[in-house]
């Protein structure tokens, strides 16, 4: 496959986001991979965009690797976008994910942004790789990257149907618990439910939270955070544990009401509470099947995924039935839409990285749920923490350790996960900074240090790359 590194970062060459790439690389040296320096030249493309749009028409995966720069790419490769989309090529049938380096500061409204613009030049896009500056220089990193470009490839061969059965959706001893929320007289939920069930060749229980009898909503009192029971008597505690805590993936399946997942769907979410601030699905992938108008709902799509991220968990898409306001008898509006012209009208979860279009097949699209979330059962496929996560993790971190004789639960778990990563202890980074910081202050140090001071930041980075080593 031809594969197209836009690289948008102003350092070119020396950018440390384009090292993931050429890690990447080195692990899947069967691609054939071009490069272009659109942050650095983007001059040259401004007065002639011919060798761009030869390069782009050429390539069947676009990459857009490039540093996060306040809350969203750098100028230069905004300028680029802009001449993509003058371009008038048809983006149609090529596919574009995205790689980023930051410090994961509003890396998710770049990430955003660029999703939204190559939906709107007809990519079809997979969801990208948000990594810290650092992650390149640590196993962690290394895998995290490896791991999301076997994603993507894996995404695009699904994507062509070019993968057996055997290999897209068998899930040997698998669970996938459907948490639903599923009014009396709601058609739409209970076919989406059973359309997953027949797409999944996991074992997919679901658990209706209209049936659990709720003594109410959370009170707030603490009493768990004391004892680690609550004060209601209505065994919450072992209904989490047994049904949701046993699954190898989750799926929620509720109904927009009022912007929310509704009120029943949250009393769920406010009891789990009593389970402290450590989610029961920590590092499990989710997805989500909707009954209303998701794409119309931009603060609902933003808890989504923040509630993902605070959970740890990977969040593998949203299908979303949009017809419902409308729809009398859901049965016939399935059957019209999705059975004979499979025109329904579906709005994934463009975030979540598959199609992002509001044209679609509901079946297609939740068979698509089922194959990714049997991918990251199979692969145990999670992504860095990004913004929402990294920063809400700080938050917290900070409010339980305040709160440790209180929260002895909570506080025990922050520990055994090193939660707590301060007071910073780098003593050899910070050293280093100072160091460096000195020489930058040295007018004659600093002019013979020149443009050399990118390229020597680069060297832990390309020695990682050079002692690569793939498996054959
Ligand atoms: C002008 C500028 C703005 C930046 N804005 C952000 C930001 O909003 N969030 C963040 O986490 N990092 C930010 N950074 C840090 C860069 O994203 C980070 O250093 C990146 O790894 C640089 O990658 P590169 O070498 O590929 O250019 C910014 C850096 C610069 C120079």
């Amino acid at each position: 496959m031809r594969v197209l590194i836009l690289n948008g970062s102003p350092s070119g060459e020396n950018s440390i986001t384009l090292q993931t790439m050429h890690y990447i690389q080195k692990f899947y040296p069967k691609q054939e991979y071009h490069e272009l320096h659109v942050g650095q030249k983007i001059r040259m493309f401004e007065t002639d965009f011919s060798k761009a749009a030869e390069e782009l028409k050429a390539a069947e995966l676009v990459v857009f690797c490039y540093p996060v720069y306040t809350f969203l790419a750098p100028a230069q490769l905004h300028r680029f976008i802009e001449l993509m989309k003058e371009s008038g090529i048809d983006f149609r049938g090529k596919y574009a994910t995205q790689v980023t380096t930051s410090k994961h500061f509003y890396d998710v409204t770049a990430h955003e942004y660029v999703r939204e613009n190559a939906e709107d030049m007809g990519f079809t896009v997979i969801r990208g790789l948000s990594a810290d500056m650092e992650d390149l220089l640590h196993p962690k990193g290394q895998k995290e990257a490896r791991a999301f470009f076997r994603h993507v490839l894996w995404s695009i061969k699904y994507d062509r149907g070019e993968l057996s059965k055997v290999t897209a959706e068998i899930d040997q001893g698998k669970k996938i618990a459907i948490v639903a929320d599923v009014a009396e007289g709601n058609e739409v939920l209970p076919k989406m439910i059973e359309e997953f069930q027949a797409a999944s060749e996991a074992e997919v229980t679901v658990v209706n939270i209209r049936e659990f009898p709720f003594a109410g909503g959370c009170l707030g009192c603490f009493h768990c955070a004391a004892d680690g029971t609550c004060i209601y008597k209505d065994r919450f505690d072992e209904f989490l544990r047994e049904k949701i805590q046993v699954a190898d993936a989750c799926v929620y399946a509720f109904t927009i009401k009022d912007h929310s997942m509704g009120q029943r769907f949250k009393l769920f979410d406010d009891r789990q509470f009593c389970n402290g601030h450590r989610t029961v699905t920590m590092g499990k992938p989710v997805g989500y099947l909707i009954d209303g108008d998701y794409g119309k709902e931009p603060n609902l799509r933003t808890l989504i995924e923040a509630r993902a991220q605070v959970g740890g968990n990977y969040f593998a898409g949203a299908v979303a039935w949009t017809d419902t306001v409308q729809a009398h008898g859901m049965t016939e509006q399935y059957e019209v839409k999705a059975g004979e012209d499979g025109t329904a009208d579906v709005a994934m979860a463009g975030k979540a990285g598959t199609k992002g279009q509001s044209e679609g097949n509901v079946k297609v699209e939740i068979r698509r749920l089922a194959a990714e979330l049997s991918y990251c059962m199979r692969h145990r496929y999670n992504q860095p923490a990004d913004f929402y996560g990294v920063g809400g993790m700080k938050i917290f971190r900070d409010l339980i350790y305040q709160m440790q004789g209180m929260m002895r639960e909570d506080h025990r778990f922050y520990k055994e996960h090193g939660f707590y990563d301060f007071p910073q202890k780098r003593m050899g980074t910070i050293l280093g900074m100072y160091l460096v910081g000195a020489m930058m202050n040295n007018p004659k140090l600093s002019k013979k240090i020149g443009g050399n001071m990118t390229k020597g930041m680069l060297m832990p980075y390309q020695s990682v790359i050079d002692k690569a080593k793939p498996r054959k």
